[in-house]
Order: structure tokens, then C-alpha cells, then sequence
């Protein structure tokens, strides 16, 4: 398949998507989001790639939704093509874990792009922001929602409502991001998290992707339920016995299901 708008790599056992406008520092357009729903159903569906990266690049991962693209839009037009869910949310579909690797500017719809990964490594020079507000709009991809639940309403009602942007010491303060690597490192560090998920036991890594994020839509005595039910399940698979095994054996495990 060929991309414009994207550069797409297997670094097996990685999938990796690199958003690749820098004309318009990554700006996030139809066509783009099409490519990226595109790809990360491929690397779904390819049984070699067991997690994914999508980056951008060192000024920016993304400077939000196109702006120019919207500019003309009208209210039946937005309405109609149920804009910004429509081709936004594959990301938020994916059973297997995704990273994003943020370097330079996560705006807007770049940052709630972010937000829909499984985690966010930030670059030392990382910026994030909901900057709408100074458009005459609102976050329209999330932003509203993921970034108060990541860092709270305070800080996130501040960030939607001045549109400030946030470094990345300050995000990671404040729980957006996992952790702040050196920002000619990135990518290799993001690569190489990713490659460590990816030789763990696949059910494993998906099912606790699904507890972590139940964690968002439900109480917490139904989530520990979900997550003890499911742990439960595990005692049934090879990859728990051989996990185990290894662990009293003093021996690396070699899981059957990656
Ligand atoms: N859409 C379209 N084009 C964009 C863009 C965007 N979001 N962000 C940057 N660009 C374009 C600029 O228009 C410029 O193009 P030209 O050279 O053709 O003029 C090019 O990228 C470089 O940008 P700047 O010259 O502005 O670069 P800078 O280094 O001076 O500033 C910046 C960088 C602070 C990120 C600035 O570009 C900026 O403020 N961008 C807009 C950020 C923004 O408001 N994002 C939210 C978008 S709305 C949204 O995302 C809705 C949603 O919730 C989904």
C-alpha cells in the first residue's frame, strides 16, 4: 500500500507510523487520518507486528486538526460527515498497544491523537496543548474528556480555556505522559519499549490493555471484577504456565502466543 501523508515501516515484531506533512507541521487533514486508519488496520491484522508506534517528527507530532481544511466548513457539513470522529478514533480500536512518541508539538488534534495511544513518551522538547479556544471552537477529538481524566480538572479546564501550552516536564508531572526521554532518542526508545511488549505474551498485553482502559468507563468494584474474572482466565493459557515455569526455573520464558 502507498502512503503521502505518512511514512509506514515493520520493525518487526514493531509497526511503525511516522505522520509526514512537515509543510504543515503534521497537520492532521482527511486524507492523512484515512492513511493512518489505513495502516493501523494493516498492522492489526499482520500477525509479525505486535505493537505500534506512530511519531511524527522532532518539531512536531502534530500542530492539531487542519485548520485550513476546516476553515470553510459549515455547520451541516461537519454535521453530516461526523466530522472528526469518523476517521479519528482507529487508534482507540486497536486491541494491540500502541505508543506515541511525541517530539515538538502535540496541539489540539495532535495531543488528543496522543491521548488515544496506549501511552505517551515525550521528547525533552515535547509541547502540549489545547489551543481550540483561540480558533472560536472547542476540542473536537476528545481533548475535553482524555486530558481531564489524564491530568485532572484543574489543570485540564486551564489548559482548554487559555489554550497555554504545557512542556513536557510539566506533563509529566502531571500524569499526560509515562516519561521524557532525550529528543534525538525518541524514536529508538519507543521502538525498543514497544519491542520489550512485544515479546511478552500476547493475550496477556491486549487483556491488560482492556483492564487498564475499563478503568475509564466503569466503578471501580466493577472494574476490579472485570479484572479479576479475566485474571482468572489467564490460569488457562500455555503462555501462564510456561510464564511461571521460567520464573522457578530461573530461565527466560519462552511464550507460545506472541
Ligand atoms: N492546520 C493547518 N496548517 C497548520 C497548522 C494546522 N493546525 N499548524 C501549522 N500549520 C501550518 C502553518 O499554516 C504554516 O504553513 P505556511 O508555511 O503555509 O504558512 C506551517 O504549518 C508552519 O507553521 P508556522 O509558520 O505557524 O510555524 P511556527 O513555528 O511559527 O508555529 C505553531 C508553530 C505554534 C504550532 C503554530 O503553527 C500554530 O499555532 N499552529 C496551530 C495550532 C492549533 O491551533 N491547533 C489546533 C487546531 S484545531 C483542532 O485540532 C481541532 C480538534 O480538536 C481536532
Amino acid at each position: 500500500m502507498s502512503y503521502e501523508m505518512i511514512l509506514v515501516d515493520r520493525k518487526e515484531p514493531v509497526g511503525l507510523i511516522t505522520l509526514n506533512r512537515p509543510e504543515a507541521l503534521n497537520a492532521l487533514n482527511g486524507k492523512l487520518m484515512d492513511e493512518m486508519t489505513k495502516a493501523l488496520r494493516a498492522f492489526e491484522a499482520d500477525d509479525e507486528i505486535r505493537a505500534i508506534v506512530i511519531t511524527g517528527s522532532e518539531k512536531a507530532f502534530a500542530a492539531g486538526a487542519d485548520i485550513k481544511e476546516m476553515q470553510s466548513k459549515g455547520y451541516m457539513d461537519v454535521f453530516k460527515e461526523d466530522f472528526i470522529t469518523a476517521n479519528w478514533e482507529e487508534a482507540t480500536r486497536c486491541r494491540k498497544p500502541i505508543i506515541a512518541a511525541v517530539a515538538g508539538y502535540a496541539l489540539g488534534g495532535g495531543c488528543e491523537l496522543a491521548m488515544m495511544c496506549d501511552f505517551i513518551l515525550a521528547a525533552e522538547n515535547a509541547k502540549f496543548g489545547q489551543p481550540e479556544i483561540k480558533l472560536g471552537v472547542i476540542p473536537g477529538a476528545g481533548g475535553t474528556q482524555r486530558l481531564t481524566r489524564f491530568v485532572g480538572k484543574s489543570k485540564a479546564m486551564e489548559m482548554v480555556l487559555t489554550g497555554r501550552m504545557m512542556d513536557a516536564e510539566e506533563a509529566e508531572r502531571s500524569g499526560l505522559v509515562s516519561r521524557i526521554v532525550p529528543t534525538d532518542q525518541l524514536v529508538e526508545e519507543a521502538l525498543a519499549t514497544a519491542g520489550k511488549i512485544a515479546e511478552l505474551s500476547m493475550p496477556s498485553v491486549m487483556i491488560a490493555k482492556e483492564c487498564v482502559n475499563k478503568a475509564y468507563e466503569t466503578t471501580l468494584a466493577e472494574g476490579v471484577m472485570f479484572e479479576r474474572r479475566i485474571f482468572h482466565s489467564l490460569f488457562a493459557t500455555e503462555d501462564q504456565k510456561e510464564g511461571m515455569s521460567a520464573f522457578a526455573e530461573k530461565r527466560t520464558p519462552e511464550f507460545k502466543h506472541k
